[in-house]
């Protein structure tokens, strides 16, 4: 079993990020600059744009975090959008989800420039991304597609088998692994929560991407042996154990599925950092195309 490890390949795709970045400065040029936008208290939410952020940081991107209430109206964040797509000095910037409920993700969505657009889920840019042209993947995918690049995972002719359709991870995924791509030419299968004999068709995964976000859903019956498996859920259990609480787990019974499987992602530790770098990426491409 080889373990496809998220932290360690992020902190790499960080690391020529920032000379990327020393790049630009030297050629007195702006670093890139993100700014995130969240709407009210979730815990979960607050620490993935604050790891965002600190991403920033490390790589030496600008960055600006901006809190709003829970209780903000859709019209008053709509207009802080306006404001960011006009304001020169923000390459991209995100609006982190879940928005609460009074608020229609999709307006939200629709309302950013698609050019500033780094997290890719504008429809503009999840068209061009459908039709295989430029464009920001979003970071998810995008992370996944990377990690299974730098560990040489052959996709091309495999049976990948995706679990969830969300638009967020599911649906891109199983767009961009079908494609005419480095890492792609997969025959893809699409699995939900009306899916028949799920269990028949799992068994005939030579990869399985896990994002349903049921902890510990698949489980070593439902794997062959030899199997990749990626898993994207990361949901909180509490465990009084823990210090802050909480454990983290993930979509895939780790202990048991790991024992059958050539290549496979840890949680924590491996789809979550790798959507972090990607979204720098996004957003350093942003800041090269103004450029
Ligand atoms: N919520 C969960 N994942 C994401 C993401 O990649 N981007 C944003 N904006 N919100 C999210």
């Amino acid at each position: 079993m080889i373990l496809l490890d998220g932290k360690k390949t992020a902190a790499d795709i960080k690391e020529e990020i920032a000379l990327e970045v020393s790049y630009l400065k030297n050629n007195g040029q702006d670093s890139p600059h993100l700014a995130a936008i969240i709407v009210g208290n979730d815990g979960a939410s607050i620490t993935y744009v604050n790891a965002k952020v600190k991403a920033c940081e490390r790589v030496g991107f600008e960055s600006t975090l901006i809190r709003l209430p829970e209780n903000i109206t859709e019209e008053e964040l709509l207009n802080e959008i306006a404001v960011l797509n006009v304001d020169n000095d923000i390459d991209g910037f995100i609006v982190q989800l879940p928005l609460p409920r009074h608020i229609d993700d999709q307006k939200v969505i629709m309302a950013i420039d698609p050019n500033k657009d780094v997290d890719g889920f504008h429809p503009t840019n999840v068209g061009k991304m459908a039709l295989n042209l430029p464009t920001f993947i979003s970071a998810t995918p995008f992370g996944i597609l990377e990690l299974l690049d730098r560990y040489n995972v052959e996709t091309s002719g495999k049976h990948v088998v995706v679990l969830g359709r969300s638009h967020i991870v599911g649906s891109p995924m199983s767009i961009l692994l079908s494609q005419k791509r480095k890492v792609g030419n997969a025959t893809v299968t699409m699995c939900h929560s009306r899916t028949k004999n799920l269990k028949e068709i799992t068994l005939q995964a030579d990869i399985i991407i896990a994002a349903i976000g049921i902890p510990e859903f698949l489980k070593a019956d439902m794997v062959k042996d030899n199997v990749t498996v990626i898993d994207v859920g990361i949901t909180r259990l509490a465990d009084s154990s823990k210090k802050n609480g909480y454990r983290l787990v993930g979509d895939v019974a780790f202990e048991e599925v790991s024992k059958k499987s050539e290549f496979i992602t840890p949680v924590p530790g491996g789809v979550g950092p790798m959507t972090i770098a990607m979204l720098l990426k996004n957003t350093l491409l942003a800041c090269q195309r103004k450029n």
